[in-house]
């Protein structure tokens, strides 16, 4: 890490299809923020890129939904995105858009230099067209039946109802979502990436030379490269996005995941006008990219590629990617509007920034999938922030100003036990930076958490208001140390807690500071004049935790009515129709994923008679298959059998499908004999 003169981070450039959420903050805007206060504590030389996602299919369906451009869709989550990372401190050293003049131009050159360089393999494919309209259709932008389950709703990309993953020419009755005619077929070119040809640098560039990547991050990539790398298209027919900047591809942009990233380079352009490509050029400049983990592989993967097909760019050094966070038990969800929007916990919990911060950082997913719950909010709000944190901080300044009018008071002679606290305070100083030089935040903070922790043992331990009769020069050096204490730990949580590091450093009137100082004990000059305290926390009561349960329970309950909404019951069907399915029980013999089909999970049933092959679209949502053998599984015995991937499937499994589109077995409650009926 020392040969590197200056780091550059980026965090993911969120779409500007909606406002952010706990989740986006957890998973990538905090640990990053975090990451690049650090690095500025200690001088170094950083910048800190963000901004906003703004083409891609997504984009243009909600405004066509609204009746709106897709202009008018950008402009407006942007402008609230870039506030609520704002609001909450995200310390970007610019946060722009993929809209920018600067972008536009800098990812057409991108593509212009790999493409004369001879970078891309060009090739003509028939897709689906609509005639009325007069334009090629995005994947999604096709819907049709589904040729697994027969669900007449099933989009060009994926049925939604039983989970597979489709390619627009295999739905039965194609549709155009834009006019409702049948599109035709029609040939089409576009640019691909050559993966394949990338894969053996990838191979050793990351398996081999980066093997300190974080498990998840590696494992992913992993698993990607041992499934051997395709060609990928970086060119759509579409109207919304940057044109694809050579002759004859008039109707073509650039796909969002080419031009995306390369965001991050035209924004420090934007910037940096005269100085950017030091940050991006110069090998002793380290590239760090903080996102979710459901961008690993384009940051890992497709843009390293494509950095390396332009020839002149540095690769990233780490992707300390992380993974999901769920909001009381549940999957986050836009659609279902499950989450805790910043703007609206903003509504609610004015001035309150750090401690959604800290209680998020606490909870980081950063190995696993991990919950934010209101209780447990409320709990390190109480416990920690207001018990130990704020506790120790005002402990330490009513004592000054009872003894001392409020006055730092003199450092006199140290004890063995004063010299055996600095020793442990001393120690937190180089674990956090163990940590924060690893990406392991939540560890990280906890350490700095210490230092409150060691402050209140110090007093409890001391009693200086016990000694305030008998020994006032004890005093002073106990309060002295007590008020150092409590300025490490405004150099400590200015990267975790920027609000409440600025305000506890007004109060201890402390004007210079950086990380080097940490551990210091001379942090303070005797006689310098506090300012009167004011809480740094304060509890939060059992109401307010109630009252958002009860708005997410209201969310609940809104969701469960527009399930039928969104469904509206079919035309009935007589008891001989019902009686012409059979539905039967059979025990997981096997079950294992489909290689190279993300979705698809091969099951092996008892079914009582002879043994049966089932394939399932629900590969996603059972990522350990294993475990659900020896489970009972509902299934179609008399579906007719079809290949799927050149495997035979006899028979159909059932599953729920919840209102986010997972989907979820239906398995009895008890043991029951295998190959009996359902009925
Ligand atoms: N907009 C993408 C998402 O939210 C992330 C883009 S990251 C970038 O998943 F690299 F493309 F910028
Ligand atoms: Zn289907």
């Amino acid at each position: 890490m020392n040969h590197f003169k200056r780091t550059t981070v980026t965090s993911a450039l969120p779409y500007a299809n909606g406002p952010v959420h706990i989740g986006h903050l957890a998973g990538v805007y905090i640990p990053a923020d975090i990451y690049v206060r650090y690095l500025r504590l200690k001088g170094e030389e950083v910048l800190f890129i963000g901004g906003s996602d703004e083409h891609g299919v997504p984009i243009t369906i909600k405004a066509k939904k609204e009746g709106v451009t897709p202009q008018d869709i950008v402009d407006r989550y942007h402008g609230i995105i870039k506030k609520s990372f704002e609001e909450f401190g995200i310390s970007f050293d610019i946060y722009s858009r993929t809209t920018s003049k600067t972008h536009r131009e800098l990812a057409a050159k991108f593509f212009k230099t790999i493409y004369d360089k001879g970078g891309f393999l060009e090739k003509t494919s028939e897709q689906y067209f609509d005639v009325s309209a007069q334009q090629f259709l995005a994947d999604r932008y096709i819907t049709g039946k589904c040729p697994i389950c027969g669900n007449e709703n099933a989009y060009g990309d994926q049925c939604e109802a039983c989970g597979t993953s489709l390619n627009p020419t295999d739905l039965i009755n194609p549709k155009s979502a834009i006019s409702g005619s049948a599109p035709v077929l029609r040939e089409t070119k576009h640019w691909y990436l050559p993966l394949d040809q990338h894969e053996a640098w990838l191979r050793k560039w990351i398996l081999e030379e980066h093997k300190e990547w974080k498990p998840n991050v590696y494992g992913q990539c992993k698993s990607w490269l041992d499934l051997g790398l395709q060609p990928r298209a970086v060119s759509r027919d579409l109207d919304w996005g940057i044109p694809v900047p050579i002759e004859d591809a008039e109707g073509k942009v650039l796909y969002v995941w080419f031009d995306a990233p390369i965001g991050y380079i035209s924004n420090t352009k934007e910037l940096l006008p005269n100085d950017w490509e030091k940050w991006w050029k110069d090998p002793e400049t380290r590239l760090l990219h903080f996102i979710g983990k459901d961008n690993i592989v384009f940051h890992c993967i497709v843009f390293p590629a494509i950095l390396k097909a332009e020839g002149s760019y540095i690769l990233p050094d780490n992707v300390p990617a992380n993974e999901f966070l769920n909001l009381e038990g549940d999957k986050i969800s836009t659609s279902r509007n499950w989450a805790v929007w910043l703007h609206e916990y903003l509504e609610d919990f004015p001035g309150k920034q750090d401690i959604l911060r800290y209680v998020l950082t606490a909870n980081a997913p950063e190995t696993k999938d991990n919950d934010f719950t209101w209780k447990d909010f409320q709990a390190r709000n109480n416990n920690e922030l207001v018990a130990i944190f704020g506790n120790f901080i005002n402990r330490a300044l009513v004592l000054t100003q009872k003894y001392f009018d409020g006055k730092v008071p003199i450092q006199r002679n140290l004890t063995n036990y004063d010299q055996q606290t600095i020793e442990e305070f001393v120690n937190v100083k180089y674990e956090v930076e163990k940590y924060l030089d690893n990406f392991r935040f939540r560890d990280a903070q906890k350490e700095a958490m210490n230092l409150a922790r060691i402050g209140n043992k110090y007093l409890a331990d001391t009693e200086p208001w016990k000694l305030a009769k008998t020994d006032m020069n004890r005093v002073e050096t106990i309060l002295n140390l007590s008020l150092q204490i409590a300025a490490n730990l405004a150099i400590a949580f200015e990267p975790f807690l920027p609000f409440t590091s600025a305000k506890l450093r007004k109060m201890l009137n402390m004007n210079e500071f950086n990380w080097k100082d940490l551990g210091s004990i001379q942090l303070l000059n005797a006689g310098v004049k506090l300012e009167i305290s004011e809480l740094l926390f304060e509890k939060i009561e059992d109401e307010v935790i109630t009252n958002q349960i009860q708005k997410l329970l209201d969310t609940k309950k809104a969701n469960k009515a527009s399930a039928f909404q969104a469904h509206p019951v079919k035309s009935n069907v007589s008891f001989d129709e019902f009686m012409k399915m059979d539905i039967r029980v059979g025990s997981v013999l096997e079950c294992q994923k489909v290689p190279k089909a993300d979705k698809l999970l091969q099951f092996r049933i008892a079914d009582g008679l002879v043994d049966r092959t089932i394939i399932s679209g629900i590969a996603q949502y059972y990522p350990h298959p294993e475990e659900l053998i020896g489970t009972q599984v509902c299934f179609i015995a008399n579906f007719e059998a079809r290949k799927l991937r050149g495997i035979m499937s006899e028979g159909m499994i059932l599953s729920a499908e919840d209102a986010d589109g997972r989907l979820i077995l239906i398995q009895p409650k008890a043991q029951v004999t295998n190959g009996v009926e359902v009925k």
